[in-house]
């Protein structure tokens, strides 16, 4: 399995996203500051992959700091916390996980700091293996959406590099073919990080699971020619009405998806789940540095001449989603009802 994230020698490795598929290496990592940019810069991506990544930062800050006492220990944990935290804004993920590990330090019964350490390196490894395991639930329960012979188009990276491990919404692809379904995709380029063009594709391929790359502006007309079965993304944040905010242009997705009566699914874990925030338009979405789109190749165009806006997510209403994956079980009536039912149970 693709470990995009390990612990391994004592330090925090993780494949440097930004240069696949043409490197392929893991960088070290060993404060949370460090772990911070990684996830500003998008060297990990994806939500639950970056909460998995800001548990290991906090757990890389105790440790770093575990000589100090404990009142100077608590501060420089409450330091590196307070970093990760803007790191990057819409994933709910990170702040899932941020939050779990406070409660790890707040409950832990130690004298040392030495022993919270100990105590924090142990939860951020429960996060990451939870992680995969709730991506397998997830797949098998999802695999039972998708028919025999399916075409599926997926838009962005929301595999084994945008998690632990296994995947969201590819996740529910492997288990659909573990299941002997011929299941072949279409990946969409995804514009202009490219998680689709350089992470999907070569992610599918490296597992020899059959894969179709086209730019964005192909997916109406594929659609529009009967040659996609149902759609299937992940989420970085879903609101408590079902409202889910994923990459930048899913929305567009959606709508065609309506328009030609294809199944829209959506695959999310639970951790993903925002029960705080009532609706999508609510939730904070990410503009990154207008550098990011401004060039193509070795030309740059409009820098300084023409205003830009770079939007990471938009937000597709729940009455374009079919359903919603988790690995507690399928939501077909997105109702606050329905999601607080299975969530908050
Ligand atoms: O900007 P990114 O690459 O972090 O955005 C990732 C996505 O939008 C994914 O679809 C989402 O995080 C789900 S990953 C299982």
């Amino acid at each position: 399995m693709l470990e995009t994230l390990r612990w391994k020698n004592d330090q925090l490795e993780m494949i440097d996203q930004r240069v696949l598929p043409n490197q392929f290496n893991y960088l070290s990592f060993h404060s949370a500051i460090e772990v911070a940019e990684a996830i500003r810069s998008m060297v990990v991506r994806g939500a639950p992959a970056i909460g998995c990544a800001a548990a290991y930062g906090i757990a890389l800050e105790a440790k770093k700091n575990s000589h100090l006492d404990k009142p100077d220990f608590l501060a420089a944990l409450e330091e590196g916390w307070q970093i990760l935290s803007k790191s990057r804004p819409t994933a709910v993920n990170l702040f899932w996980a941020l939050k779990r590990m406070r409660q790890a330090w707040n409950t832990v019964s130690a004298t040392y700091s030495y022993q919270i350490a100990h105590a924090l390196l142990e939860e951020a490894h429960r996060i990451l293996q939870e992680d995969i395991c709730n991506n397998r639930k997830m797949g098998a329960l999802g695999a039972e959406l998708l028919k025999d012979g399916a075409h599926v188009l997926t838009y962005c990276n929301a595999g084994a590099l945008a998690t632990a491990g296994h995947g969201t919404a590819l996740g529910v692809i492997r288990s659909a073919i573990w299941a002997g379904k011929r299941i072949s995709v279409i990946s969409a380029e995804t514009r202009p990080f490219l998680q689709g063009a350089r992470l999907t594709a070569w992610e599918l391929n490296q597992d020899q699971i059959p894969v179709t790359l086209i730019t964005d502006n192909m997916i109406g007309h594929l659609i529009s020619k009967g040659e996609v079965d149902a759609i299937i993304v992940g989420a970085d944040r879903v609101a408590a009405n079902g409202d889910v905010a994923n990459k930048i242009g899913t929305y567009m997705v959606a709508v065609l998806a309506k328009r030609h009566n294809i199944p829209f699914y959506v695959a999310s874990p639970c951790s993903t789940f925002d029960l705080d925030i009532l609706e999508g338009n609510l939730i904070p979405i990410e503009e990154r540095p207008i550098e990011e789109i401004a060039n193509l190749d070795e030309y740059q165009w409009s820098l300084g001449k023409i205003k830009m806006r770079h939007f990471a997510f938009d937000v597709t209403p729940r009455d374009l989603i079919t359903a919603i994956i988790t690995e507690k079980g399928i939501i077909h009536q997105l109702t606050q009802e329905n999601i607080f039912k299975l969530i908050a149970q």
